[in-house]
């Protein structure tokens, strides 16, 4: 593996990986890597000839309250991590590298991008596309792999692709837990003991909406009562929202039927978490997909 920090080797590299007829497959990160993380490596590892990883926390994407600063920060680990899943280049550029002149472009994605977690970080989005359309731009892959952990970032970016018809296949990947259920994220670092014990609420809330709706529930009303009123039990937990969203459009339904998201956000100690899960409907035929558990030597 080999580790860059300038745009102009990463795209020589690239263009040489394409010379050689090689699939090039993306993984982009922000770093401090858990299982979640080496999933996406593995898989594009498993679907591509050349691997590229990125590792840029980008300014973009957090508002000023947010925590850019304080964001974690393991690059010595993180290569390593990369090293052992086989990933060819690590491409770590600095802000100015990224960023040379102030920005007179941005690429906003309308729609999907207003609800959920756009409704309280109304910047965060427009950010995540501008970085990851300069990232496609330089590597120029043929796939890039996101995780389902963060459902509305997945089609926010695969919207961008086809709308600017970039010549990338967005992958969506499964979201990956803890053994206790906890939704493996760089930001669980945040979490004192007991604030991760509390955490687990998301995923318990989770747990119960889909046996409320794998018993018959289908009033998105009802499964927000559940979701609420178990995350409610947990002081530590402050709820920003507990949303059932067509899986596609991401806007809200008033029957839980086809294809739906259900996800939640909350605040905890410094930490804003998010889970969510994938209910497919079919009549009392009810499929849940709450994503899978790290075997223990991944965490
Ligand atoms: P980051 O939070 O580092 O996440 C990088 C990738 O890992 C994303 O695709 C994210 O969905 C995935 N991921 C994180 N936790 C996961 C989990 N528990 N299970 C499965 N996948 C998980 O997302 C970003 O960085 C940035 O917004 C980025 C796309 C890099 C743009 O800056």
């Amino acid at each position: 593996m080999i580790t860059i920090g300038r745009v102009h080797e990463l795209r020589a590299i690239c263009d040489d990986a394409r010379a050689q007829g090689k699939r090039v497959g993306f993984v982009p990160t922000m770093g401090y890597f858990h299982a979640g993380h080496r999933s996406l490596m593995h898989e594009a590892r498993a679907q591509a000839d050349f691997v590229v990883v990125s590792l840029f926390v980008n300014p973009l994407q957090f508002a000023p309250t947010e925590d850019l600063a304080g964001y974690p920060r393991d690059l010595a680990g993180d290569a390593v991590v990369c090293e052992e899943a086989g990933v060819d280049v690590l491409f770590v550029p600095a802000v100015e590298e990224m960023y040379p002149r102030p920005i007179c472009t941005t690429v906003h994605v309308d729609g999907l991008t207003e609800g959920l977690c756009g409704k309280s970080r109304p910047t965060h989005f427009d950010g995540v596309t501008t970085v990851v359309a300069k990232l496609f731009s330089m590597v120029g892959p043929c796939q890039a792999f996101f995780g389902r952990k963060d459902a509305q970032q997945v089609a926010v970016v695969r919207r961008m692709a086809q709308d600017l018809d970039l010549p990338v296949e967005v992958v969506g990947c499964p979201l990956v837990r803890e053994a206790d259920g906890l939704a493996m994220s760089s930001r669980n670092s945040y979490l004192d003991p007991d604030e991760r014990r509390a955490a687990t609420v998301l995923s318990r809330a989770l747990h119960e909406a889909a046996a409320a709706i794998t018993a018959g529930e289908r009033a998105p009303d009802a499964v927000h009562r559940v979701l609420a009123g178990l995350i409610a039990t947990e002081p530590k937990v402050e709820l920003d929202y507990a949303e059932v969203v067509d899986a596609g459009d991401l806007t809200p339904v008033t029957i839980i039927a086809g294809e739906v998201l259900v996800a939640v956000a909350a605040r905890v100690g410094k930490a804003r978490l998010i889970d969510n899960m994938t209910v497919s409907v079919n009549g009392a035929n009810v499929e849940v997909d709450l994503g899978v558990v790290a075997r223990e030597s991944e965490g």
